[in-house]
């Protein structure tokens, strides 16, 4: 199913609740043609939410002869009125706008069956349908809106005011799959399986019997789509871990464990501790410290794809990348993946900009959370499925100032207490991210009857959907002295902890 995108907040977020019911939805620009809409065979189409008003110059339009294609469509908000307009029906500037949660009364009809007719609905427009489409029933309205929604089922068009895929319209998803499942007919059948079965033969296809490579991070991306390609072609992938001693506690036998032991995937477990660090050595600039790491990242990766190709450059020609259709969608691409110069700011951390290889990238239609449904189906570890995203430079830009081996020490140590005590509460999978930072300070305390002069550990711990914007979080008191009186007692070299109640803007996650 299409969501035709014309520029609303929403629009991602409606792709991801037909996702949500099990249906296949991918996000298009509103200037498809209807042949070109045709050319992709969707069985739904939906026209989003958008920011201006029908009549504002420039504002977005579609192709009207979509809506004679025979596809089911149902427009939402800005997309309803582009229907009523375009369709014979007329919209207005009434004077009465509408935002927030408003009372909707419905008749009973196909896109409310099963639902009482008076429900809260949520509203953000200005203009107004004042007479539906030719053709079309009004089967909803509220007091300011009395044209709230509509439906023609003869050309299969309906149109909702309010926005069903919002949290604040309760039962949004189901107006949603009452268009998806009875109107359209369409059936819940993208499952994680499914998504598995179909990317496996799409690598298939894509790679032969060339050899790929992959480097992984640890995180849960790059770890799926290390698993989907193996599963699709098993010893023809190898994967290269780099253990840049910047990880936390584990986390470099977790991985080790995992791939090379489990699911005995060709694994080459790179220990490049020394390297790094001793390149960090004396480092106290955040960019620098970044530009070393990738840097190195980068050096370590290339020899290692040097070494497995036997010094045969193009022997190697895949390269597996965790891409996720969030950053498809970001960087407004939609294209395939086909031999890309690989960019330097990528998912492990950057990777070489010289290799000259073709990308496998089986996440690139994926949202994080599918990503995870995949892995748990997969069989991959729920600590990996579920881990919180972390640098690529790793805890080096959670250590202000030096990175030293005892600062490395002192941090790692706190850090696994914390996330210890964050999982023993329930929260880690609440939590965006959850971590300990090291500044650059000391201060004066008391222990036993000794004077202490010692770091301070930050506990910094946030909400957010995306990491764009996020909220510090509100941990329970209970939670943050049992991981304070932890931290201090039990690692030496610190004698206090403090709480980082920032959120971001303006401040941003990582403190460097
Ligand atoms: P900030 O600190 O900018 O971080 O609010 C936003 C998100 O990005 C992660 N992050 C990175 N991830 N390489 C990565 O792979 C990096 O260099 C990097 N820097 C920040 C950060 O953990 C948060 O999730």
């Amino acid at each position: 199913m299409l969501v035709l995108d014309l520029g609303g907040q929403y629009s991602q977020l409606i792709a991801r609740r037909v996702r949500e019911a099990r249906v296949y939805s991918e996000l298009v620009p509103h200037r498809l043609s209807a042949a070109e809409v045709r050319a992709r065979n969707p069985l739904a189409l939906i026209l989003s939410g958008g920011p201006a008003s029908v009549y504002a110059e420039g504002a977005p339009t579609i192709d009207p002869e979509i809506f004679g294609l025979g596809i089911p469509t149902l427009g939402i908000c800005y997309g309803m009125q582009l229907m009523a307009l375009d369709l014979g029906g007329s919209v207005d500037r009434t004077g009465v706008s509408e935002f927030g949660r408003t009372a909707l009364e419905a008749v009973p009809g196909e896109l409310f069956e099963g639902l009482a007719p008076k429900q809260t609905v949520w509203m953000s427009h200005r203009d107004s349908v004042v007479a539906a489409p030719v053709g079309a029933r009004v089967v909803a309205g509220s007091p300011s809106t009395p044209i709230a929604a509509f439906e023609d089922p003869e050309r299969r068009l309906y149109g909702v005011q309010f926005h069903p895929e919002v949290r604040h319209t309760p039962h949004g998803q189901e107006v949603l799959e009452n268009f998806l499942y009875n109107i359209a007919g369409v059936p819940p059948a993208w499952t994680a399986a499914a998504v598995i079965e179909e990317q496996v033969e799409r690598i298939r296809g894509q790679v032969g019997t060339e050899r790929v490579i992959c480097g992984l991070s640890g995180g849960v991306d790059s770890a799926v789509a290390a698993l989907l390609v193996y599963k699709a072609v098993g010893d023809q992938l190898t994967c290269v871990f780099v253990d840049h001693g910047l990880l936390r506690e584990n986390e470099a036998t977790q991985v080790v464990e995992t791939f090379g032991g489990h699911f005995h995937v060709p694994l080459v477990h790179v220990e490049a501790q020394e390297r790094f660090l001793s390149r960090l050595e004396g480092v106290h600039d955040p960019e620098e410290k970044r530009k070393i790491v990738g840097g190195e990242f980068i050096r370590v990766f290339e020899e290692q794809a040097r070494k497995l190709s036997h010094g045969t450059p193009g022997e190697i020609r895949f390269l597996v990348q965790g891409t996720l259709y969030s950053d498809v969608i970001e960087s407004g691409g939609s294209d395939e993946g086909v031999a890309a110069t690989i960019k330097s700011h990528h998912n492990v951390g950057g990777l070489p900009a010289e290799m000259r290889m073709e990308l496998v990238e089986p996440l690139r239609l994926l949202f994080k959370d599918e990503v995870r449904r995949v892995g748990e189906e997969l069989g991959l570890p729920q600590r990996i499925v579920w881990r919180q995203p972390f640098p690529g430079p790793g805890l080096s830009i959670r250590i202000i100032g030096e990175v030293t081996r005892e600062r490395l020490e002192i941090l790692r140590a706190a850090d696994a207490v914390l996330q210890e005590e964050v999982r023993r509460a329930g929260l880690y999978r609440e939590l965006w991210q959850s971590f300990a930072v090291l500044p650059a300070i000391k201060s004066v305390g008391v222990q036993g009857d000794e004077r202490t002069y010692a770091y301070p550990i930050v506990i910094r711990a946030v909400t957010s959907e995306d990491a764009m914007t996020a909220d510090w979080a509100r941990l329970p008191y209970d939670l943050l002295e049992t991981i304070s009186s932890r931290i201090i007692n039990e690692i030496p070299g610190v004698n206090r902890v403090a709480l980082d109640i920032s959120s971001k803007p303006p401040s941003t996650i990582e403190w460097e």
